[in-house]
């Protein structure tokens, strides 16, 4: 293990396999496609986001908090994977989720799972959003001054501490590579507050893995996501009297189409074959949409069968049932009627 590491508080189940996905491979004809399963984490299918939460949890309870304080939008897997994990260690749990105006506020997905399992909701704007660290900080305050402490946690566990996660992940990564034969492997995630791909970026130069890097935007311009994770090296250089990491990371926003949570006809067919070849679920946030930028690359001709890419499962499946599926090409194609 790397000498930084700060303490966790094991909530996951780890190593996470790495699969080849050999009919996805072949129907794609591409690169060999290996999928790291973090799909299985096993904390209520919190995926990703329970290896950064491991980090913030220890810190929560090193620092006597009884409560966590975190925000993402409604259906968030971070704050789901929040509200779960304080439900399991007994932590009370504020969520400030983002709403636009008119939203249907439907009990579904990970805003369901957020009520089941305990957090307290508050509801901001997307103008809020901009202060949602001066939001939280506030709510910490007023906790405190009723005799709470509250840790706060920033969008997406992905700070200095949550992006530790992802370099214990990318130990196991190195562990299992071996099997891999041939060109270096390409890591290809789903990237939108850069704590993966932070945490991804140090390992690879801390563990001396001969990796490319590709950050698949799932929102954001690429020039934000590169400041993000600039931002979480600084700071985690700072903590730990380490030097920011030279990695290169590619930042892909080739393939972020209408924007956050959007997914076109074309899209969702593309996501639908995937599950179709690998049995695995998707959600069209994320993880769909990191495979339709790996679909649409392979066919650019980025990515030949002389390529290898480690496709990394960020989890999510629960969005995948707060997303209205009636009256798409998708639905048609099936056969589902439209009533
Ligand atoms: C399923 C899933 N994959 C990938 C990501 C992106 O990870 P990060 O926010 O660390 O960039 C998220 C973030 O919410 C996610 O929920």
């Amino acid at each position: 293990m790397t000498p930084e590491l700060p303490p966790h508080l094991p909530l996951g189940l780890s190593p996470t396999p790495l699969e080849y996905a050999e009919r996805l491979s072949s129907a794609w004809e591409g690169p060999q496609i290996w999928i790291k399963r973090d799909d299985l984490t096993g904390f209520g299918l919190s995926g990703n986001k329970v290896r950064k939460l491991e980090f913030h949890f220890a810190a929560a309870r090193e620092n006597g908090a009884d409560t966590v304080i975190t925000c993402g939008a409604l259906q968030s897997n971070h704050c789901r994977a929040t509200a779960l994990a304080a439900a399991r260690v007994g932590l009370e749990c504020l969520l400030l989720l983002r709403v636009a105006s008119g939203t249907a506020l439907d009990l579904a997905g990970n805003y369901l799972l957020d009520k089941l399992a305990g957090a307290e909701v508050r509801f901001i704007t997307p103008e809020d959003w901009r202060v949602r660290d001066d939001l939280m900080a506030a709510e910490a305050l007023r906790l405190q001054s009723d005799g709470r402490r509250a840790h706060v946690i920033p969008e997406g566990a992905s700070d200095a501490l949550g992006m530790w996660g992802f370099v214990v992940a990318m130990r196991e990564i190195a562990d299992q590579g071996g099997r891999i034969s041939g060109p270096a492997p390409v890591v290809w995630h789903a990237a939108s507050s850069g704590g993966t791909t932070a945490g991804i970026g140090w390992a690879v130069e801390r563990l001396a893995l001969d990796m490319p890097i590709v950050a698949c935007s799932i929102g954001d311009p690429a020039k934000d996501l590169e400041v993000k994770v600039d931002t979480i090296w600084q700071e985690a250089a700072a903590a730990t009297g380490a030097s920011v990491p030279a990695t290169r990371i590619d930042y892909n926003d080739s393939h972020i189409g209408g924007g956050y949570g959007l997914v076109t006809d074309e899209e969702l067919a593309i996501q639908a074959e995937a599950t179709a070849l690998t049995g695995l679920i998707f959600d069209p946030t994320y993880t769909g949409k990191a495979l339709v930028g790996l679909r649409r690359e392979i066919a650019k001709g980025t990515y030949g069968e002389d390529h290898n890419v480690i496709f990394w499962h960020t989890g999510g499946g629960f969005a995948v049932f707060a997303h209205d599926f009636s009256r798409t090409a998708f639905a048609a194609d099936r056969g589902v009627p439209d009533v």
